[in-house]
């Protein structure tokens, strides 16, 4: 089931391999990582994406700068590490998710300086392998709470990637869709293209192809026809933070998607790990918007759409607010949105 999919990244030879999403899905090639630095270029310019993918990448980059400072003193190796966690947390800034693997490996860096030295790196390799390993553990559990929430047959709406290829595998939202096909439950997924990036049309459309799921793809602003137009059960998308209020930081485009699920009347679902949640950010507007390239907004493939010094706006992410969210669905559990701060006691 997963395998069908290439890997989103694996480590081989004291070097990060990540399957190159810039290229996808007309080629399947790996970007070779053998620098902390290669892993922040490859976030920052997405050949890898997707929030749980980038923070597990992101521990490896911690693993390759452990390599990297082997041959430095305790206290330089503790300096080189911060300096490497700081600049791997700044790459993108609104998945909270790096910033948890991030911190996760520095306080693993600081253990095993202090407690065990001489394998430091042995010890900085197995706990970036364990974040990469739960990863996939928590999308299949949460895939399954989520599944239970659909009827026989569901048509669901999903925005961007949240597949196998936003994460270490089997993926969040798409993770919850694969795992409701297989229990029959779901007769067509309708794919949001997700402009400017295209992650609907170029990713989600090409996992749902490769796994033999049926879909349709259509543009970001069609989604309220079909709504009124189609039998439409779910919205079902991931999400890139999460604050202690149930409010959805997600690829842009999905607070107007909550508001057209709204309006039908349709059940709008946010699928994610416990590691998306924020504890520190009480409400979504406090969540930090990534602005990226006008580029991407003023080419497609390349080529320019508009005229010449078009000006443009483009924040990658958006906020949900908590009462468009019927439910956020994660490993530990399904909850109402203003109920996902009981998820600081849950272990
Ligand atoms: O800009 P991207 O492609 O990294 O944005 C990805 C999303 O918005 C996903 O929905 C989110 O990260 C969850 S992925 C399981």
């Amino acid at each position: 089931m997963v395998k069908k999919i290439p890997e989103t990244l694996f480590w081989k030879d004291n070097v990060l391999l990540l399957l190159n999403q810039l290229e996808l899905p007309y080629k399947v090639t790996y970007k070779e990582c053998k620098n902390y630095k290669d892993v922040i270029n490859a976030i920052k310019v997405m050949i890898v994406r997707g929030a749980p993918a980038i923070g597990v990448a992101a521990a490896y980059g911690m693993l390759l700068a452990g390599i990297k400072s082997a041959g430095l003193s305790s206290s330089a190796k503790l300096v080189f590490m911060k300096k490497a966690a700081n600049d791997l947390i700044s790459s993108r800034p609104t998945a909270v998710n790096l910033k948890w693997a991030v911190e996760k490996m520095m306080k693993v860096v600081e253990q095993s300086l202090k407690l065990n030295p001489e394998n430091y790196i042995s010890i900085l390799y197995e706990s970036a392998t364990d974040i990469y390993n739960e990863d996939i553990l928590t999308n299949m559990k949460m895939s399954e709470f989520g599944a239970r929430l659909l009827k026989k047959d569901s048509v669901v709406i999903t925005h961007c990637n949240a597949g196998a290829l936003a994460t270490a595998g089997y993926g969040t939202a798409l993770g919850m869709i694969r795992t409701a096909y297989k229990n029959g439950k779901i007769k067509n997924v309708f794919v949001d293209e997700t402009r400017p990036y295209l992650q609907g049309a170029r990713l989600t459309a090409w996992e749902l192809q490769q796994e033999k799921i049926p879909y349709t793809l259509i543009t970001d602003n069609m989604a309220g026809y079909m709504m009124k137009t189609e039998k439409v059960d779910a919205v079902i998308v991931g999400a890139d933070r999460i604050a202690m209020n149930g409010d959805v930081a997600n690829k842009v485009g999905t607070y107007s998607l909550s508001i057209l699920a709204k309006y039908h009347k349709i059940p709008f679902y946010v699928v994610a790990p416990s590691s998306t949640v924020d504890f520190a950010t009480l409400y979504g507007i406090k969540i930090k918007i990534e602005e990226r390239s006008a580029d991407e907004v003023l080419k497609i493939n390349g080529r320019s759409i508009a005229p010449k010094d078009t000006q443009v706006r483009y924040p990658g992410f958006d906020i949900t607010p908590a009462s468009n969210i019927t439910m956020i669905i994660t490993e530990k559990g399904v909850y109402k949105p203003n109920k996902i701060s009981i998820l600081k006691k849950v272990k």
